[in-house]
């Protein structure tokens, strides 16, 4: 199997231990991706990192080149991505600190660009995105976090806002209705441009505030900021478990 690729969010500009080996800025005919895409060794592992919001996080989740950033691991022959995401958490057992992989995504972006089949010279085609992730990657992450005892929610529903304002509690409420467990901004479209180009998709979502209304005080930054700190460091642990089992 090829070396993972590991994208990181909020949080994980760059990923700690891991020894540089290479950095490649890829041109694809999308544009330029986030940043560099960086390889080195994780845990005796080779893996191929990018930053989604660049490394001085300054792209907004609205503005990021989706598509040029899955073609870059593409270019570089990546077939497996674990996506790094800090997401709020809608439904009681998403508090806080929790970590997760979900198993479905519901998409309220509207202004992105979405697809690599966009008529024309790249053709029409319309990808099978019943189950949005890699059933495979994500059944790896949940024996890895057994084996290192990390605490993980083996399902769950992403909502997909378009950013970058946070929500309104009663947008919150018919998200619950619909059926998410948690809200982020950047799973979309980014899981469905991975299965255009045939990758092996995962999210790795964990749980830094409570989504609008859903706790007594208004969404405090600095409250984020400590379970960004949290759930960082638990992914890379569940990170390091994973990589033998690949
Ligand atoms: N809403 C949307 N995206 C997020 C949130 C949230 O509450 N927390 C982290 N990313």
């Amino acid at each position: 199997m090829s070396r993972l690729g590991i994208i990181g969010g909020s949080g994980l500009a760059k990923l700690e231990n891991l020894k540089i080996t290479k950095r490649e800025m890829v041109q694809t005919p999308f544009g330029e991706p986030s940043g560099p895409l960086v390889t080195g060794m994780l845990g005796g592992h080779q893996v191929t990192f990018l930053s989604r919001h660049g490394y001085g996080h300054t792209i907004p989740p609205h503005k990021i080149n989706y598509r040029a950033n899955i073609w870059a691991f593409k270019e570089l022959e990546i077939s497996n991505i674990v996506a790094a995401a800090a997401v709020g958490g809608i439904r009681q057992d998403m508090a806080p600190g929790k970590l997760s992989v979900p198993d479905q995504i519901i998409d309220y972006t509207y202004r992105r660009e979405g697809s690599y089949f966009d008529g024309g010279d790249s053709g029409v085609e319309h990808i099978d995105f019943t189950y949005p992730y890699s059933n495979r990657l994500r059944q790896l992450l949940i024996s890895a976090a057994a084996n290192a005892d990390i605490d993980i929610a083996d399902t769950g529903v992403y909502g997909v806002t378009e950013g970058p304002r946070l929500e309104t509690a009663a947008e919150i409420n018919k998200f619950e209705r619909d059926g998410c467990t948690m809200v982020g901004m950047t799973a979309m479209p980014e899981a469905a441009l991975a299965r255009e180009l045939a990758i092996d998709y995962v999210t790795c979502a964990f749980v830094v505030n409570w989504a609008a209304g859903r706790s007594e005080t208004i969404i405090d930054m600095k409250e984020i900021e400590k379970y960004i700190q949290i759930g960082t460091k638990q992914l890379r642990e569940l990170l390091i478990a994973t990589l033998p089992l690949l």
